[in-house]
C-alpha cells in the first residue's frame, strides 16, 4: 500500500513539474509544437512535395486546393478598398495576380458587359487595365484562351512554369495593383524574398492586396486552441506577428485587418509602396511542411 501511495505521489510530482515546465516554455514564448529544426535535405524533400501538389490534375487535386475563385471571391477575401482601387485603373495601368490558378478573377474583370458578370463594382464599364495572371502550373482553360485571343494586344496575359522569384523585373515590368489570394504569399518558402520582389514590381503609390491564413493576429483576438499555419519568430525565438514584421519594412505603408471569426485566424493585408527605396527585414525558413496550404516557420535573420 505504501509503495502504491508513494508511486502515485511520484507521478503527481512529475506531472506538476511538467505543467510548470510547459507554463515556463509558453511564458518565454518558446515553441513547443515543432519537434526540432529541419535539416536541409528534409526541407528540400518537403519543398519538392509542395511542387508536386501544385501539379496535381483532375481528381488528384486536393479538395482544399481551390484554383477558380472569381472576382467576387477576391472582393470578399481581400482587404477593404481592393474593388474601388481596381475599378479606378485605366487602360494604361497594369494588374498582376500572383498565384492566379485558372485566372477566373481576371476573366470576370474582362467579362463582356452583356454577361452581367459578378463583382461588377470591381470592374466598372469602360477602360480596363492590362492584366497579368501568374501561376506555377498552367491552369488555363479554353475560356481563358478564347477571351485572351479576342481581346488581343496583350491585355490578358498568363505566365506559368516558374515562381515569382524566378522572373526578372525587366521581364515583368511594373504594376499599379498586385493581388495574391492563397497564392505565393501563402505558399512561398521564402517570405521576405517574395515581399521584396512584390515591392520591386509596384510603382510608387501602387498597392499589394493579399491575405494570409492561420497566423497570429495583429489585434490579438485569436481564439484558444487554434492551429497556426505560418509562424514567425524574432531573432531570439519569441513569436512575431506577420503584421508587426511587415510594418518594419522601409518604404511601405502596411494596413492589416484581423479576422478572428474565420475558419482560421486570417490577416487581410494591404501594402502601399511609398518610396522607391524599400527594404524588408529578412526572415529565414526554419520549418516547412508541404500542404494546401503548407505549415511554415520563419525566423528573423540578423
Ligand atoms: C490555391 S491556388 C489559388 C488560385 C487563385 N488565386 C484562387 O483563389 O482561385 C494557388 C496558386 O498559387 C500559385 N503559386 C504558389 N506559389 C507561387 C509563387 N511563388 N509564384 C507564383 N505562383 C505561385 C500556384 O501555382 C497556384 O496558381
Amino acid at each position: 500500500m505504501h509503495s502504491v501511495t508513494s508511486s502515485a505521489q511520484g507521478w503527481r510530482t512529475a506531472a506538476a513539474r511538467l505543467a510548470v515546465l510547459i507554463i515556463i516554455v509558453q511564458a518565454l514564448g518558446l515553441r513547443a509544437g515543432w519537434p526540432q529544426e529541419l535539416t536541409e535535405p528534409r526541407l528540400d524533400e518537403e519543398i519538392t512535395k509542395q511542387g508536386e501538389i501544385f501539379q496535381r490534375r483532375g481528381a488528384d487535386v486536393p479538395r482544399g486546393y481551390i484554383t477558380n475563385r472569381g472576382l467576387s471571391g477576391y472582393a470578399e477575401l481581400l482587404p477593404t478598398g481592393f474593388c474601388d482601387a481596381l475599378g479606378r485603373l485605366g487602360s494604361s495601368d497594369r494588374w498582376l495576380d500572383i498565384g492566379a490558378g485558372a485566372g477566373e478573377a481576371m476573366l470576370d474583370y474582362y467579362a463582356p458587359e452583356a454577361d452581367g458578370a459578378p463583382a461588377r463594382q470591381c470592374a466598372r464599364p469602360g477602360a480596363k487595365a492590362r492584366a497579368v495572371a501568374m501561376s506555377i502550373e498552367d491552369r488555363r482553360t479554353d475560356k481563358w484562351r478564347q477571351r485572351a485571343a479576342s481581346l488581343g494586344d496583350d491585355r490578358l496575359r498568363y505566365l506559368f512554369g516558374k515562381r515569382l522569384r524566378d522572373y526578372s523585373r525587366e521581364e515583368l515590368g511594373k504594376f499599379q495593383i498586385i493581388t495574391d489570394v492563397f497564392g505565393g504569399f501563402t505558399y512561398t518558402d521564402d517570405l521576405s524574398r517574395f515581399m521584396e520582389k512584390v515591392l520591386s514590381l509596384l510603382e510608387v503609390g501602387g498597392e499589394f492586396y493579399t491575405l494570409v491564413p492561420g497566423v497570429h493576429l495583429e489585434d490579438g483576438k485569436d481564439k484558444l486552441g487554434v492551429l497556426y499555419l505560418t509562424e514567425l519568430e524574432n531573432a531570439i525565438g519569441r513569436p512575431e506577428k506577420v503584421c508587426s514584421w511587415l510594418k518594419k519594412t522601409a518604404g511601405a505603408q502596411v494596413t492589416c485587418e484581423s479576422k478572428s471569426d474565420w475558419k482560421r485566424p486570417t490577416e487581410l493585408i494591404k501594402i502601399r509602396k511609398v518610396s522607391s527605396d524599400t527594404s524588408v527585414p529578412r526572415m529565414k525558413l526554419v520549418e516547412f511542411k508541404a500542404g494546401y496550404p503548407p505549415d511554415r516557420r520563419f525566423q528573423l535573420d540578423e
